[in-house]
């Protein structure tokens, strides 16, 4: 049975796996040195910090992840997200995507963060359809602002805003700072990190 979690540091083998294809056999992300499990360990520790990093799992195995990542470091970009996912290429089409960017915008809400941004680089017709298909609309392309594999490529910027249901119960605090220890194990504010995924799962909010 497919279940939406938070991702862990021991996971880091499986998003590894993943994620290798997209930055060594295509221009999907613009790294070109594929991240070794150690690396996306540290990275799901370092995101996890502040935003959700997700992991669908079925029948044991992590079938694909998203996760959030701050769009810009100056202040005023505090409530702006860039959200990214990548599902197992044996698995595509069969819902993973859409049920990771729903459980993280649940979370996204619950945190506070107002606006989501995705760069795709292109052409790529599933992201762009997937991102459509889950209430993003295009911004805009920034020409040739990539070289990979012997070329330049383009990337397209689409945007949505957070979920409405479960931003509300803390409309309040949005006028001060996104709530970062809410995907923290045990963060007092939020009650126990059941209690956020239960959100995540849409069984709760
Ligand atoms: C983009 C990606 C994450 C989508 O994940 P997925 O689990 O295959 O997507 P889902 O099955 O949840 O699809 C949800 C909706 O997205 C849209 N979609 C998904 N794949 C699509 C495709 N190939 N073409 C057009 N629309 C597509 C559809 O509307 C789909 O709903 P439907 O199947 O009911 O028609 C996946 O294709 C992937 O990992 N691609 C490689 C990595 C990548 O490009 N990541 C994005 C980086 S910007």
């Amino acid at each position: 049975m497919m279940r939406i979690r938070l991702a862990t540091p021991d996971d880091g083998a499986a998003l590894s796996d993943i994620y290798r294809p997209a930055v060594a056999d295509r221009t999907t992300s613009f790294e070109v040195d594929p991240p070794d499990a150690a690396e996306m360990a540290r990275r799901v520790a370092a995101t996890l910090e502040h935003y959700p990093w997700l992991v669908c799992e079925d029948a044991g195995q992590v079938t694909g992840y998203a996760y959030a990542s701050r769009h810009r470091e100056r202040a005023a970009y505090q409530w702006a997200v860039e959200a990214s996912a990548y599902v197992r290429d044996s698995v595509h089409r069969k819902g993973v995507g859409r049920r990771l960017y729903e459980s993280l915008f649940r979370v996204l809400a619950l945190q506070g963060y107002q606006r989501a941004f995705a760069g795709i680089t292109l052409p790529n017709e599933a992201s762009v359809g997937f991102h459509e298909a889950l209430g993003f609309s295009p911004v805009g392309v920034y020409h040739r602002i990539g070289w990979k594999r012997g070329a330049w490529h383009d990337v397209m910027w689409l945007e949505r805003r957070a979920r409405k249901s479960c931003a509300s119960r803390f409309a309040a605090d949005a006028a001060h700072r996104p709530h970062a220890g809410v995907t923290r194990r045990g963060d007092r504010r939020f009650g126990t990190d059941s209690a956020v995924l239960a959100c995540a799962a849409g069984r709760a909010g």
